[in-house]
């Protein structure tokens, strides 16, 4: 049975090869045995401030960037979060049924508040943000990388809160999906962090349209460790082993393998690989966003997907709305 699978991606920067590995390849591979909506989630990034321009810009560039790793919109729905109004609306309906308590235990907002009084309100709510997205279209699926699983639990959690209240078929609750390999890319210069669009150090980390000097330079200088041996062990050697991981799915060759054809060589000669490797992988994606940008169908495509998600949304919230006696009809 086809399922209905939803994801988002933050248009807040260049996206990495993180992204790609943890949540971008999964879109890919489930878009032709389900309904998959992709959406670019431009309400959750003016939870920190942002410049407008550069805003607009990020988004056309993750729009471009979903197509160029191969989502096809005749096959999947793309549409930008804040064409769809149905997203604010439900977030606030969301709101009223979630606790501060349970997003005061968010880690997300733990980090990125630091506990300050003049942290947003809209960075404390961005989780139920997010499970509106999710639940706006009864979502079967959630492809996303390991740092989302609180997020998910939560969406569940609130899902089943108003379903208990509400009537069982109010909303669908959600699956989160994580692949076992890839779900939490490191940053190369400090392998403790997870890759991020936003680390100051751009050699933190390999955005998809970053050029082959810049690739090159990135994997050369990774952190590593002294002991000099090939090993996968996160616990200890977690900069060798993050190495690794992105081999091995780029190239779809088990850890295992890796260390036996790399035994007795040194790190040198596993980055340098690892750097044809990366290059020869994102060549493709590149190439194709260049086609993308120069065909000029973006802006169609963004909006058939909003008119798609916008019928689709508009059914779930004529139902919560009368499930919960809003509206004059
Ligand atoms: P974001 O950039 O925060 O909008 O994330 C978009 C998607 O990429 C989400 O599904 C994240 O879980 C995933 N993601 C972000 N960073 C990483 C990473 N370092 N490793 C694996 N997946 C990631
Ligand atoms: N919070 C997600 C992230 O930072 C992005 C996101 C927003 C999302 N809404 C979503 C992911 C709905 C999956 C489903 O990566």
């Amino acid at each position: 049975m086809r399922k209905r699978v939803f994801s988002g991606v933050q248009p807040t920067g260049n996206i990495h090869i993180g992204n790609y590995l943890g949540a971008l390849r999964q879109f890919v591979q489930l878009q032709d045995e389900n309904d998959c909506i992709y959406c670019i989630v431009d309400l959750h990034a003016i939870t920190t401030p942002k410049d407008p321009r550069e805003l607009r810009e990020h988004i056309l560039n993750v729009a471009a960037l979903y197509m160029a790793v191969g989502i096809d919109p005749a096959k999947s729905t793309v549409f930008v979060q804040s064409d769809v109004p149905g997203h604010a609306e439900l977030s606030w309906i969301l709101m009223c049924n979630s606790y501060t308590g349970e997003l005061s235990r968010m880690t997300q907002f733990k980090d990125k508040s630091r506990a300050s009084e003049s942290a947003g309100t809209g960075l404390f709510a961005y989780p139920v943000l997010m499970a509106a997205d999710i639940l706006l279209y009864d979502s079967d699926i959630v492809p996303v990388g390991n740092d989302q699983k609180q997020h998910i639990e939560l969406t569940r959690d609130i899902a089943i809160r108003v379903n208990n209240k509400y009537g069982e078929d109010t909303f669908v609750v959600p699956e989160g999906r994580f692949l076992k390999e890839g779900a939490r890319i490191m940053a190369l210069d400090d392998p403790s962090a997870k890759m991020s669009k936003s680390a100051e150090n751009e050699l933190s980390r390999i955005s998809l349209l970053d050029d082959e000097a810049k690739i090159k330079k990135a994997i050369m200088r990774a952190t590593t460790d002294s002991d000099g041996e090939i090993r996968f062990d996160p616990e200890n050697k977690p900069g060798v082993s993050n190495l690794l991981t992105i081999y091995g799915v780029f190239t779809g060759t088990s850890v295992a393998e890796l260390e036996k054809n790399y035994a007795g060589q040194g790190y040198g000669a596993l980055k340098k690989d690892l750097v044809e490797v990366t290059i020869e992988s994102l060549r493709p994606i590149r190439e194709k966003y260049a086609e993308i940008c120069a065909s000029g169908e973006l802006p169609r495509i963004l909006a058939d997907g909003a008119e798609q998600a916008g019928a689709k949304a508009e059914q779930v919230i004529r139902r919560v709305k009368e499930r919960f006696g809003l509206g004059s009809r």
